[in-house]
C-alpha cells in the first residue's frame, strides 16, 4: 500500500450511522488518490468508535482515535491532524453535510506550488447558505463578520468546517491553537504569523440525514470568548472570559436578590439579606459555570453537590485575596474605585484558578 498523499481528518461525536456511508463516499470520490481517513471520536455513547474500529479492521485506509475525558471539535481535529504524516490534510465533518466530491478539486488546488490552504466555501442562495436554516445562516454570517476582528486575510467563509492544507501549516500553529471551541479555521487564520496563500472553492452544504447538530447556543457564547482570547494576543484564556461573564451576571443576580430580600423578607435585616443574596449569587454562578464555562467537565448528581461546597469555599479564598489587595491599594492613595476594581479582579483570578484546580478539575 502506498503511503497516503492525503489524510482526511473527521471529528465525530455520536455519528454512528454516518461512518460507513462516509467511508464509501470518500472511496468513490478519490479513486486515484492514496488517501487515509482518520476519525477522531470523543468517546461517543452511541458506539461510534466501535463502528469505526470495525471498519478499520477491514480497511487499512481507515483509522480511529478514541479520546476519553475530553470534548471539542477543534481539539479533536488538531489531534487528528497531528497524528498524520501525509503532505496534505483535510478536515471534514462526519455527518455527510460536506460534499466529499469537492475533495478532488481541493486536492488539485493544494498541489499547486505555494498554495497553503484551500477552503470549501458554502454556496449561497441570496442571503441564505444552502443547507442551513435562516437562523443558522444569520449566526454563521454574523460570526464571519466578527471574525474579521482577528483575521488578517480576507476569506469568504471563515466559518467553514471543510478545508485542506499543507500539513506543516497546522503543525507549526498547533501549539498555539485553542482546543476548546469549534472555530478551528478562524483560529488557524488568526494564529498563523506568515501570510498564507489561500484558495476557495464553492460547494453546496447538504442537509443532515442522521443524528443531530452539536452546535447549540452555547457555542456562540464560546465564540465570543474565542474572539476575546485573540484580541488580547492570546493572553486571556477563553475560559477566563466565560468565567468573567458569568461573574458579571452574578453581580446582577446579587443585586436583584438583595433588593427582593430587603423588600420581601424584612425580618432578615440588611446583613441577613446580604448573606442570602450572596448565597443565591454563588449558586447561580456555580450552575452557570457548570453549564457554560466548564460544560466539558460538567458535574452531575453527588459530584454536583460536592462541587458546590468546594466552589463556595474557593470563593472565600478569592474574597480574602480581594479584600487584601483592595485594602492595600486603598491605603496607598485612597482611590476607592481603583482599590475596589483591583480587589474584584484579583478575587476573580483567584476564583478562576481555584475553581479550575479543585471544583472542575481535569480527570
Ligand atoms: N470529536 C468530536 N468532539 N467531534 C465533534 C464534537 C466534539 O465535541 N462536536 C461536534 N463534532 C463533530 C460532529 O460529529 C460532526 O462530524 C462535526 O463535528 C460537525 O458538527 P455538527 O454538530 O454537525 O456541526 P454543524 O453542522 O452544526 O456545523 C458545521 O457547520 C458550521 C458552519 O455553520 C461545522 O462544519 C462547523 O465547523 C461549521 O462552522
Ligand atoms: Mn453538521
Amino acid at each position: 500500500m502506498r503511503a497516503p498523499e492525503l489524510s482526511i481528518v473527521v471529528p465525530v461525536f455520536n455519528e454512528r450511522a454516518n461512518i460507513a456511508p462516509l467511508v464509501g463516499l470518500v472511496a468513490d470520490a478519490l479513486p486515484d488518490v492514496a488517501w487515509e481517513l482518520i476519525f477522531v471520536d470523543d468517546n461517543s455513547p452511541d458506539g461510534t468508535s466501535e463502528e469505526i474500529k470495525e471498519l478499520a479492521a477491514n480497511d487499512p485506509r481507515v483509522r480511529g482515535i478514541r479520546r476519553v475525558g475530553r470534548r471539542g471539535l477543534s481539539g479533536a481535529s488538531i489531534e487528528g491532524v497531528l497524528s498524520s504524516s501525509a503532505p496534505y490534510v483535510a478536515v471534514m465533518d462526519g455527518d455527510l453535510q460536506h460534499d466529499e466530491r469537492v475533495l478532488t478539486r481541493m486536492l488539485a488546488l493544494i498541489r499547486a506550488p505555494n498554495v497553503d490552504l484551500v477552503i470549501a466555501t458554502r454556496e449561497r442562495e441570496g442571503s441564505h447558505i444552502t443547507g442551513l436554516s435562516d437562523k443558522r445562516s444569520f449566526v454563521s454570517d454574523f460570526g464571519s463578520f466578527l471574525s474579521r476582528l482577528v483575521i488578517k486575510n480576507y476569506v469568504k467563509d471563515p466559518m467553514s468546517g471543510f478545508f485542506m492544507f499543507r500539513r506543516e501549516v497546522v503543525e507549526r500553529a498547533a501549539p498555539k491553537l485553542a482546543t476548546e471551541g469549534f472555530k478551528i479555521l478562524v483560529d488557524i487564520l488568526a494564529t498563523t504569523e506568515e501570510p498564507l496563500q489561500i484558495r476557495e472553492t464553492p460547494y453546496v452544504f447538504r442537509e443532515r440525514q442522521h443524528g443531530e447538530s452539536k452546535l447549540d447556543a452555547r457555542v456562540a457564547f464560546d465564540y465570543l470568548g474565542f474572539l476575546f482570547h485573540h484580541l488580547t494576543g492570546r493572553l486571556v484564556p477563553i475560559r477566563f472570559f466565560l468565567f468573567g461573564i458569568v461573574g458579571a451576571l452574578g453581580v446582577v443576580v446579587h443585586l436583584a436578590a438583595l433588593r427582593f430580600a430587603l423588600s420581601g423578607l424584612p425580618s432578615l435585616g440588611f446583613d441577613g439579606a446580604q448573606i442570602t443574596a450572596t448565597l443565591i449569587a454563588m449558586a447561580s454562578n456555580f450552575i452557570l459555570n457548570n453549564q457554560l464555562t466548564y460544560r466539558d467537565r460538567r458535574l452531575h448528581g453527588f459530584q454536583f453537590l460536592i462541587g458546590f461546597v468546594l466552589f463556595a469555599l474557593s470563593c472565600c479564598i478569592g474574597l480574602v485575596a480581594n479584600v487584601g489587595i483592595a485594602r492595600l491599594i486603598y491605603s496607598d492613595g485612597q482611590i476607592w474605585w481603583l482599590a475596589g476594581l483591583a480587589g474584584a479582579i484579583t478575587g476573580s483570578v483567584f476564583n478562576y484558578v481555584t475553581s479550575g484546580l479543585f471544583v472542575w478539575r481535569k480527570r
